[in-house]
C-alpha cells in the first residue's frame, strides 16, 4: 500500500473514493463537508435530516458516485461528539474506512482530513491507522482473497510547510509497519516459530535495519548461570535463546542512559508439568508477544534514531513438560544468585524474565521496560481494555505513561506497594514464584520482577490480555494487536 500526499484538490482527485469524517453536531456541513453538500444539491443535509447521517463514532455511510466529485464513492465515518476529537480518533476513523473499503474491492481512495486536527500529528496518526488495518492473518489460508488497497491519498492535511507532513508520514509508516511486523512474529504457530527460528528472524530483522544483534545459544545461557530461564526451558527438546538488539545513536553521550526493553518470548507455554487444560491452550503460541513487541520497537527506533542508546534482551524458550522437565517444588539459582522455590511450573514468564532483566542490568541499561503475556490475572482486572503498567519509582512510571497518551494507547497504573512482595516469600528459597495469598495475581508477578530489577527505574507491562484480541474490531483485525509498540517507542524518543 502506497501512502503519500494527495497533489490536487479532493474535489478533483481521481479514485475509488473519497473518504472523510462527520461529527456529531447540528451544523454537520461546515468546512469541507458543506462544500460537498452543496456539490451535491444537498443530498447529506437531506439523509441527516432522515437520520442517516448522525455522526454517531464509527457510523460509515458509503455513497455511489457522488455529484462534483471525481471519485466514484463518497464514504462518511461517524466521528463522535467534537470535544473530545484526538489523533487517536482519526486512527480508528482512517483504519475503519480502510477495513470497510478493502472488503468491497475498493483499491484506491482519498483520505480527507476537516479542519481542526490537520497537522502532522494527525497526519502520523492517520497513517499509523492505514497500515494497522491492513494487516490480515490469512498467511496460512489457501482461499485467501486477494484484496488489496493499492493506494491512499491524504488530502486537507496542512503542516505549514509539506517537509513537515512527508517526515510524518514517513514515521508514521516506521511505527504501523513495526507493529505489524511483531504481529506477524505473534501469529506465527509454534511449530513455525520455535525460539532458534525466532532468534533466525531477529537477526535479519536487525542486519536489515542496521543494528547490533547478537545470540545466546544454550551454551552460552549455561555459562552466564541463567538457572531461572535454564529451569523453564530445560523440559523442552528445543533449545532457548537470549536475542539481544542494540541499537547505537551517532553521537553517544557518555555516562548518557541506556534503555532496556526486556520482553517474554516463550513460543509455546504449555504450562509445563503444571499442564494447561487443553481447552484454548492453542492460544499459547502467542506467549511470545512481549518479545516480538520489543522487537518491534527496536526496528522502528532504528528508522525513528533516538539520542539515546537502546538494548533489547528477549529470552526465548518453550515450556513444555517432559522426562527433564523442572517440577513443582524445584529450586532454581537465578543469575543473580537470588533463589527461587517455583511453585507453579505455568508462572514461567517471570522466571525467563528475571535473567533477562538482570542480564539487561548487567549490559549497562540504566532504564528498564519489560513487556510479557504474564498473567491471567490481568485480564480479570482490567479486561482487554487497558494494558496493566507497573513500575518504580513513580515518576518513571507517571513519565512512561504520558507517552501511552501521546500514542492512543490504553495502559492504566497498578499498584506495587510492599505487602505484596510479603506474598511471594518462600520458606524454601529467597522467593516463590507464585503468590501464597488469594488474588493480586498480576501484581505478584509485578514483585517478582521487580525483585531483579531493584532500584533501576523499571517500568512492567502486562499485555496477556491485550496482546491479542479474539473479536476483530472495525479498524483492526483479529489476532495480534501490537499493542504496546507506540508508547515504547515515543518514550525512547522523548528520553
Ligand atoms: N502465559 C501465561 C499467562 C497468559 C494467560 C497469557 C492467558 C495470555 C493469556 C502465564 O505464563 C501463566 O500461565 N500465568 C499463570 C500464573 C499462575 C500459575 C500463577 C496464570 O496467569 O494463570
Ligand atoms: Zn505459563
Ligand atoms: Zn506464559
Amino acid at each position: 500500500m502506497q501512502i503519500r500526499l494527495e497533489p490536487k484538490p479532493y474535489a478533483t482527485a481521481e479514485a475509488d473514493a473519497l473518504v472523510t469524517y462527520v461529527f456529531e453536531k447540528d451544523d454537520k456541513f461546515d468546512g469541507a463537508l458543506g462544500e460537498i453538500n452543496r456539490a451535491m444539491d444537498g443530498r447529506l443535509a437531506s439523509l441527516a435530516q432522515g437520520g442517516e447521517i448522525s455522526g454517531r463514532s464509527l457510523e460509515l455511510v458509503l455513497l455511489h458516485f457522488p455529484k462534483g466529485i471525481a471519485s466514484q464513492r463518497l464514504l462518511l465515518v461517524g466521528a463522535g461528539k467534537p470535544g473530545k476529537f484526538s489523533p487517536a480518533d482519526l486512527r480508528k476513523i482512517a483504519g475503519t474506512a480502510l477495513r470497510h473499503l478493502k472488503s468491497r474491492g475498493v483499491r484506491s481512495f482519498v483520505f480527507l482530513a476537516r479542519e481542526g486536527e490537520h497537522g502532522p500529528a494527525a497526519a502520523q496518526a492517520t497513517v499509523e491507522g492505514l497500515i494497522a488495518a491492513d494487516f490480515e492473518s490469512d498467511k496460512y489460508r489457501s482461499d485467501r482473497k486477494n484484496r488489496e488497497i493499492q493506494s491512499v491519498s491524504l488530502a486537507g492535511f496542512n503542516g505549514g510547510l509539506d517537509a513537515n507532513l512527508e517526515a510524518a508520514i514517513q514515521h508514521g509508516k516506521a511505527i504501523a509497519e513495526s507493529q505489524n511486523f511483531a504481529r506477524d512474529l505473534i501469529n506465527e504457530p509454534s511449530n513455525r516459530l520455535t525460539p532458534r527460528m525466532l532468534a533466525a528472524k531477529a537477526e535479519e530483522m536487525a542486519r536489515g535495519a542496521g543494528l547490533g544483534i547478537e545470540i545466546l545459544d544454550e551454551r552460552k545461557i549455561a555459562e552466564l548461570k541463567m538457572g531461572a530461564l535454564i529451569g523453564v526451558a530445560q523440559g523442552s527438546v528445543e533449545p532457548p535463546r537470549v536475542i539481544v538488539v542494540r541499537y547505537e545513536p551517532q553521537m553517544p553521550k557518555p555516562g548518557g542512559p541506556v534503555l532496556g526493553l526486556i520482553g517474554k518470548a516463550v513460543t509455546f507455554d504449555t504450562g509445563g508439568i503444571s499442564i494447561k487444560p487443553a481447552n484454548n491452550m492453542e492460544k499459547m503460541k502467542y506467549d511470545m508477544g512481549g518479545g516480538a513487541t520489543m522487537l518491534g520497537a527496536m526496528r522502528a527506533l532504528a528508522e525513528l534514531k533516538p539520542s539515546i542508546s537502546v538494548v533489547a534482551v528477549v529470552p526465548a524458550t518453550e515450556n513444555m513438560p517432559g522426562g527433564r522437565a523442572q517440577k513443582p517444588g524445584d529450586v532454581q539459582v537465578a543469575m543473580s544468585g537470588k533463589t527461587i522455590e517455583v511453585i507453579n511450573t505455568d508462572a514461567e514468564g517471570r522466571l525467563i524474565l528475571a535473567d533477562a532483566i538482570f542480564y539487561a542490568r548487567k549490559l549497562g541499561c540504566t532504564h528498564l521496560i519489560d513487556a510479557a503475556t504474564l498473567t491471567g490475572a490481568i485480564e480479570v482486572a482490567l479486561a482487554n481494555v487497558h494494558v496493566g503498567a507497573f513500575g518504580t519509582p513513580r515518576e518513571y512510571l507517571d513519565k512512561f505513561l504520558d507517552s501511552t497518551k501521546a500514542a492512543g494507547e490504553k495502559m492504566w497504573p497498578m499498584p506495587i506497594d510492599d505487602e505484596y512482595q510479603e506474598m511471594i516469600k518462600s520458606h524454601i528459597a529467597d522467593i516463590r514464584n507464585t503468590g501464597s495469598g488469594k488474588g493480586g495475581g498480576a501484581i505478584t508477578a509485578a514483585w517478582f520482577l521487580k525483585e531483579f530489577a531493584e532500584d533501576t527505574p523499571w517500568v512492567h507491562l502486562d499485555i496477556a490480555s491485550t496482546c491479542w484480541v479474539d473479536e476483530g474490531r472495525p479498524w483492526l483485525a483479529k489476532g495480534p494487536t501490537g499493542v504496546a509498540i507506540r508508547s515504547i517507542v515515543d518514550f525512547a524518543l522523548k528520553m
